[in-house]
C-alpha cells in the first residue's frame, strides 16, 4: 500500500504527516508493507529539507523528518493507494491534477480521520509561532492514528 501526504510546500505539515505515520507503521506489522510520502501542490521549496521550526518541534516528538520537499505531479495520483492532504486548498489543487475525477475516490483530508480535534482543516503553521507548530503535529497525530487503524483494517481484511 502506498500513502501520499499532500500540502502546499511540503516543508511543515505533510513532511510531518510523514513523519508520524512512519512513526505509528514502525510499531506495526504493517511497516514493510505500508510505503509513505509526501508532496506539495506548490514546487516553491523543492529539494529543501522540512522547515527547520517544524524538524525542531518534531524532535521533541522523537521524530526526525529527513524527507526533501517535491513537488505533486499527475502520476502521483495514479501511483498511491492514499492521497491526504491538509487544507481545502490543497485538495482543490491536488484535483487540478485530475481533470476527469478518474482518482477523487483516492483524495483524503486528513482531518476526516481526526477523532478528538474538531477541526476541519490542518491549518498552515509557516507564518505563526511556535504553538502553531504543536498543534499542527497534535492534529496530524491523532489523525494519523485513526487512519492507521484503517489500513489496519484493510490489511485484516484483506487475509481472510
Ligand atoms: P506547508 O507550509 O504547506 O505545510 O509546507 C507552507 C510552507 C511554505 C509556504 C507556505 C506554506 N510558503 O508560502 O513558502
Amino acid at each position: 500500500m502506498k500513502i501520499l501526504f499532500v500540502c502546499l510546500g511540503n516543508i511543515c505539515r505533510s513532511p510531518a504527516a510523514e513523519g508520524v505515520m512512519l512513526n505509528l507503521l514502525e510499531h506495526t506489522d504493517l511497516k514493510d508493507k505500508v510505503s509513505v510520502d509526501s508532496a506539495g501542490t506548490s514546487g516553491f521549496h523543492s529539494g529543501s529539507l522540512a522547515d527547520q521550526r517544524m524538524r525542531e518541534h518534531a524532535k521533541k516528538r522523537k521524530l526526525d523528518l529527513k524527507s526533501l520537499s517535491r513537488k505533486l505531479i499527475a502520476e502521483d495520483l495514479e501511483k498511491f493507494d492514499y492521497i491526504i492532504v491538509m487544507d481545502r486548498s490543497n485538495y482543490e489543487n491536488t484535483k487540478l491534477l485530475d481533470p476527469e475525477g478518474k482518482y477523487t475516490s483516492k483524495i483524503y483530508m486528513l482531518t476526516d480521520f481526526c477523532r478528538h480535534h474538531s477541526v476541519t482543516e490542518v491549518p498552515d503553521p509557516y507564518l505563526g509561532g511556535a504553538s502553531g507548530f504543536e498543534l499542527v503535529l497534535d492534529i496530524i497525530t491523532d489523525g494519523c492514528t485513526e487512519f492507521l487503524k484503517i489500513v489496519q483494517a484493510e490489511f485484516k481484511e484483506a487475509q481472510k
